[in-house]
C-alpha cells in the first residue's frame, strides 16, 4: 500500500516534454551517469540536423529521469534510444513516454515507427507489444558488447 501511494505521488509529478536546447547538457550528463547501461553515446544523435531528430524527456522535480530519441526519415521515425533511470523503472514512466511519443508522431503525420531491440530484452519487447508494435524481422549478432554478440529483433508500428 505504501509503495502504491509513493508511486502515485511520483507519477503525478513526472512531466513529459520535447527537449529544448537548455536541457541538452543535462541530458548528456544523465546519459554519462548510465553510460555502462546504455552502450552508446547519445551525443552522436545531436550531430544530426535538428529537423531530423526528435527527443522527448521525462522530468521529475526538474531532473531528467528518462528520454526517448528518434530520428525522422521522411514520414517515419526510427527510435534510436529509449531509457528510464533504473530507480524510476516499473512505475509507468516508460509507458507514458512511449505513449507521448506515439501521440506526437501522429500529430506530425508520421506513418510508421521502427526500432531494434535486443532479443533478450523481454521487458522492452513487452512494452512495445503493448502499443501494438509488431515483429517484422531479426538481425543475428547485431549488437556487440564486451566482445559478446547478441541478436536484434526488428519491430514496427504502422500509424493511421
Ligand atoms: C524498457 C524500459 C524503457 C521500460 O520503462 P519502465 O518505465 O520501467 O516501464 P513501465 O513501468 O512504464 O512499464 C510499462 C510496461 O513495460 C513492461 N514492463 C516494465 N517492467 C517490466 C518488468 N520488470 N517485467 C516485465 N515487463 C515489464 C510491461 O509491459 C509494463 O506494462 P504492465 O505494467 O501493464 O505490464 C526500461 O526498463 C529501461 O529503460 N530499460 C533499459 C533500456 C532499454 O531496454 N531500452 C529499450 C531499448 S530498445
Amino acid at each position: 500500500m505504501i509503495k502504491f501511494f509513493t508511486t502515485t505521488r511520483i507519477m503525478s509529478k513526472v512531466k513529459y516534454f520535447e527537449l529544448n536546447d537548455s536541457f541538452i547538457d543535462e541530458l548528456v550528463c544523465f546519459q554519462n551517469e548510465f553510460s555502462k547501461d546504455l552502450n552508446e553515446n547519445i551525443s552522436n544523435h545531436f550531430t544530426l540536423k535538428k529537423s531530423q531528430i526528435f527527443t522527448l524527456i521525462a522530468c521529475s522535480r526538474k531532473s531528467i529521469i528518462g528520454f526517448l530519441i528518434a530520428q525522422r526519415i521522411i514520414d517515419s521515425f526510427e527510435i534510436n534510444s529509449f531509457f528510464i533511470s533504473p530507480s524510476f523503472r516499473g512505475m509507468g514512466v516508460g509507458e507514458k513516454l512511449l505513449g507521448n511519443f506515439i501521440k506526437n508522431s501522429c500529430e506530425k503525420k508520421i506513418t510508421s515507427i521502427y526500432l531494434e531491440v535486443m532479443k533478450s530484452n523481454k521487458i522492452a519487447i513487452k512494452l512495445y507489444s503493448k502499443f501494438k508494435f509488431l515483429i517484422y524481422g531479426s538481425r543475428k549478432d547485431y549488437y556487440e558488447i564486451n566482445g559478446l554478440k547478441y541478436d536484434a529483433i526488428l519491430m514496427k508500428l504502422i500509424l493511421n
